[in-house]
């Protein structure tokens, strides 16, 4: 089977690809303008959603019988600063590929995001009424609207990602680790809230949606709902790092253009019975010390 991911070069493409590529499936992988090579005989391919052009060209060469559409401006701060190409990219550039899928009876399965909640409850489930309350939550809960026009399609709503970059995208925890080890430490929030789930165990649940019988909406999220100080905390002690190099913060104590959503923890019961064999680590991950980490990481 042939599946086309876009976003291929992102924090969670690399991990989609291999899982993909290891269990057999034949994969084109698109980027928006970075060239990778993402393994053997797997180079990234730049396809700028906003030009319907150049995706409807680059469609017709890729001819997939499947598709994980992962590509996205995922940044809150980009889409903020610029709502117009946030919109461009993740509603229209997804509209368009939905309907080349659809006019190819292809299934889409699209990756979406825990932000689409207005984190005044927390434990979501797929009954309750999304409210996002940033320009990247909104364009994300439109392009799921687009996305689910198609019976054949599948949304998965993933929690916080976590885990080594690659492809040279350092992530979050790539980050808190530069500092740590020059001795600096480290701010976590303690009054906010999500369900960490590991970038492979992400790309496992993708994996098994595609050789599933899934359609429509799936929250996937980890097996714990956590707070950042939480994370902070377990992750120093799993990469051998002092408490003294983490301090505590609250969401108030920092100014920022958007509200920051307290608790955008989901509930994954849904996901978790139609894909039995799915089994998320705990935070943080199958990454136990920061030796592994660094294996596991080229960022
Ligand atoms: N990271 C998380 O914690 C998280 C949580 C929940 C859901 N998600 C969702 O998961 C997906 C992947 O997130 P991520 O963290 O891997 O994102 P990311 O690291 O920011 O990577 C974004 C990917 O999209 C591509 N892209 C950006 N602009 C594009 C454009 N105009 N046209 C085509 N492709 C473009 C990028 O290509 P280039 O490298 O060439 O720029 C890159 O491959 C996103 O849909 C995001 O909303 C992420």
């Amino acid at each position: 089977m042939r599946v086309l991911v876009t976003g291929a070069t992102g924090q969670l493409g690399p991990y989609v690809i291999d899982a993909l590529a290891c269990a057999g499936w034949n994969v084109v992988a698109w980027s928006g303008h970075r060239r990778v090579r993402l393994q053997p005989g797997i180079d990234s391919i730049p396809v700028p959603l906003e030009d319907a052009q150049a995706v409807s060209r680059a469609w017709q060469e890729a001819e997939p019988e499947a598709v994980v559409h992962a590509a996205a401006v995922a940044r809150i701060d980009a889409c903020y600063a610029d709502p117009r190409h946030a919109h461009q990219v993740n509603v229209t550039g997804t509209e368009t590929l939905c309907d080349l899928a659809d006019r190819s009876n292809v299934p889409v399965v699209y990756i979406s995001t825990d932000l689409v909640f207005d984190g005044s409850r927390g434990r979501y489930t797929e009954q309750d009424e999304p409210r996002p309350v940033s320009v990247y939550g909104q364009t994300k809960l439109r392009a799921e609207q687009i996305v689910l026009r198609s019976p054949r399609n599948v949304v998965l709503r993933m929690s916080l990602l976590f885990g080594p970059g690659r492809c040279g995208v350092a992530s979050f925890l790539d980050r808190v680790l530069r500092r740590w080890r020059q001795g600096e430490p480290m701010r976590f929030f303690e009054d906010e809230w999500r369900s960490p789930l590991a970038l492979s165990d992400a790309a496992e649940a993708i994996r098994l949606t595609l050789s599933g019988d899934l359609r429509g909406l799936y929250h996937v999220g980890g097996p714990e709902r956590l707070s950042r100080w939480e994370m902070g905390v377990r992750f120093a002690q799993h990469m051998g790092y002092p408490e003294q190099l983490l301090q505590r913060a609250r969401r108030a104590e920092f100014s920022a253009a958007e509200p920051r959503p307290a608790d955008v923890s989901l509930c994954s019961d849904r996901f978790r019975e139609a894909v039995a064999d799915w089994q998320p680590h705990r935070f943080p991950g199958p990454w136990l010390t920061e030796e592994g980490w660094r294996r596991g990481s080229t960022a």
